[in-house]
């Protein structure tokens, strides 16, 4: 079965409108008929700003988080509602900065997982592991456990997810797992997600951890990796436009 893949950018706390201006700007100009589904994952103020840009364009708006709960007194907390509102068709839920600095949990990533698919939103789920957790040789446990606890709160509908396989050590660091890595860690989801629920072993594996112009085309190349999740080379269009073209 051949999968679309996906290129979905995570601007994290960066921009501001005129720099989203231009960023967007040089995009447009060069997404064209991509082979791959594009993405961009924005800081939630600028949700409709680039809403409003991406209109009618190829590229597909997405957001960083969003609250486990529908409504209520939750300050400071924005609900899958309030992103379906604004078109957003992707939500990342669990990514590691978020899980270290902000203290989410298993159940907290599986909440949000929920939560987005419930108002039609795509949940991009991150996990991965630490350095110490791969020197010790529990890639495959922690990966496996992050997996399992999104797995058992979704149930069948976990074919509705996209898994984005981030290990913690490559992210924003300029070292890459190498494509034999990554495969191999994508290669063993691929084989929970079947046995979660035969559906999903259609969903899309995403690579994410300093993936840029020079390296991602041998990353994408492997049979596991549907697509790339990118941080800091998401913010330089022409960058992201060649991951965006190495994607086959
Ligand atoms: P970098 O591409 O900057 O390493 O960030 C990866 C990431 O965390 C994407 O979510």
């Amino acid at each position: 079965m051949k999968i679309r893949k996906l290129i979905a950018g995570n601007w994290k706390m960066n921009g501001s409108l005129a720099a989203n201006a231009a960023l967007l700007d040089g995009l447009l100009a060069g997404v064209g008929a991509a082979a791959a589904e594009v993405a961009v994952c924005v800081p939630a103020p600028y949700l409709a700003q680039v809403g409003a840009r991406l209109q009618g364009s190829p590229i597909a708006l997405g957001a960083q988080d969003v609250s486990a709960y529908a409504q209520g007194a939750y300050t400071g907390e924005v609900s899958a509602a309030m992103l379906q509102d604004f078109g957003v068709r992707y939500v990342l839920v669990g990514h590691s900065e978020r899980r270290q600095y902000h203290g989410e949990t298993d159940a907290t990533v599986a909440a949000k997982a929920r939560a987005a698919l419930s108002a039609g939103i795509v949940p991009v789920v991150c996990i991965g592991e630490t350095l110490v957790q791969r020197d010790a040789g529990q890639t495959e446990a922690v990966v496996g456990a992050q997996f399992a606890a999104v797995a058992e709160a979704l149930g069948e509908s976990i074919d509705g997810i996209v898994l984005a396989y981030e290990p913690v050590w490559a992210i924003g660091t300029g070292k890459t797992a190498t494509p034999e890595q990554a495969q191999a860690v994508h290669a063993g989801l691929r084989a929970r997600l079947r046995d979660a629920y035969p559906a999903a072993a259609g969903v899309r594996i995403l690579y994410g951890g300093s993936m840029n112009a020079a390296n991602a085309a041998e990353l994408l190349a492997q049979p596991d990796i549907d697509g790339g999740l990118i941080g800091g080379a998401s913010l330089k269009a022409p960058d992201f436009l060649t991951i965006v073209a190495a994607a086959q």
